[in-house]
């Protein structure tokens, strides 16, 4: 263990984590040349041969990616030398839909991740700030990908929960932070008596929802370019949604648009959040209930991101006025907030 006072014990913890980064490594490039999805299909696997013929790929380099991936737990083999997805590993990294999906994270890990990276050291001397607004629209298009299978959960469970019989009756709902829109995509599907407003700083999200909304022909969902700050339509809807943007907020700016949300609620009209909390006390930074926040922290912190404690996320609440304040947790990794202005 990484606290017993010895080097062997040391160097075993770090070597570990040098271990899961080459198994994030040996993730991406099978997603990336189709070598995952290509196991998915065979039954019962394949041989490096067959694998590598069948995608047209350097047959050497392709035995040797086996042989790691089976080392790192990524692949099966059998008796007959052919490779297969060990159960429910396809779920992991190739079903884009499941909330347990991780292999976009690989993929990002290795384009906007490494990039950010390379700005840290600089970042750390003169504290510069490389805003999520400022990536481009196909870290919008990841970053939306990455969200979109807890959105499943949230329209399917979380909001059921608090207010289905509303909700099929019909809200104005306010989707703060919206990005590509896809929660709201979700909602108009699930509710479709629901009147639907989305609003982003970002404007590569905005572009994409305004584009995606097109296409499958929800003309009626609004996406508006604005930052939650500067919203002002008081009074205007009944239950306000921030699912994954809370702590990507500037920290100088999060009393303003909790005051604006607050403002844009009617009396009796709900907000509910869906976020990381950081403990209040470091030492509980090991827990794994904190292992996501803690990741997602690092990763974002040159976005300007502060993931807020328990303490912070009531504060703000109840000084924008928001009362009723009750909090749960999604997955045993997410924060879900639900409160109120008053009636
Ligand atoms: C992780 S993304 C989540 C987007 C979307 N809710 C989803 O589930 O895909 C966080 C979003 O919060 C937006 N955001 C951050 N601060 C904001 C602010 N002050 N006003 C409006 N949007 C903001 C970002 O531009 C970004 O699109």
């Amino acid at each position: 263990m990484a606290h017993e006072n010895n080097a062997k014990a040391q160097f075993e913890h770090v070597f570990e984590a040098f271990r899961g980064f080459q198994t994030v490594q040996v993730i991406h490039l099978g997603l990336q040349l189709g070598l995952f999805s290509t196991l998915r299909e065979a039954n019962p696997g394949l041989t490096p041969n067959d694998l590598a013929a069948q995608l047209r790929l350097h047959t050497p380099y392709v035995e040797k990616w086996c042989e790691v991936a089976y080392a790192y737990k990524l692949l099966d083999r059998d008796n007959a030398g052919c490779y297969q997805l060990p159960p429910k590993l396809d779920t992991v990294l190739l079903d884009t839909d499941h909330p347990r999906y991780l292999g976009g994270f690989a993929n990002g890990f290795f384009t906007y991740g490494a990039d950010d990276f390379r700005r840290y050291p600089h970042a750390f001397v003169e504290g510069d700030v490389y805003p999520f607004q400022e990536h481009g629209e196909g870290f919008s298009a990841w970053v939306s990908s990455l969200t979109h299978p807890m959105q499943r959960l949230v329209v399917g469970k979380v909001l059921p929960e608090l207010m289905g019989a509303e909700l099929e009756h019909g809200l104005d709902v306010l989707d703060v932070g919206c990005g590509a829109g896809e929660l709201l995509f979700k909602l108009a599907g699930a509710y479709p008596n629901c009147r639907l407003t989305g609003i982003d700083g970002d404007g590569h999200g905005i572009k994409i929802a305004q584009g995606n909304a097109k296409e499958r022909g929800l003309n009626h969902i609004t996406f508006m370019h604005t930052n939650g700050e500067q919203f002002d339509q008081p009074s205007a809807f009944d239950l306000a949604l921030m699912f994954e943007v809370f702590h990507e907020i500037p920290v100088s700016a999060r009393a303003d648009v909790m005051a604006a949300t607050y403002r844009a609620l009617r009396p009796g009209g709900a907000l509910v959040i869906v976020d990381e909390t950081w403990p209040d006390d470091p030492s509980q930074l090991r827990d794994p209930a904190y292992s996501f926040s803690v990741m997602v922290q690092f990763s974002e912190l040159i976005w300007g991101n502060v993931v807020a404690t328990e303490n912070e996320q009531t504060h703000l609440l109840t000084e924008a006025g928001f009362t009723h304040i009750h909090r749960g947790d999604l997955g045993g990794t997410f924060t879900t907030i639900y409160a109120r202005k008053p009636d």
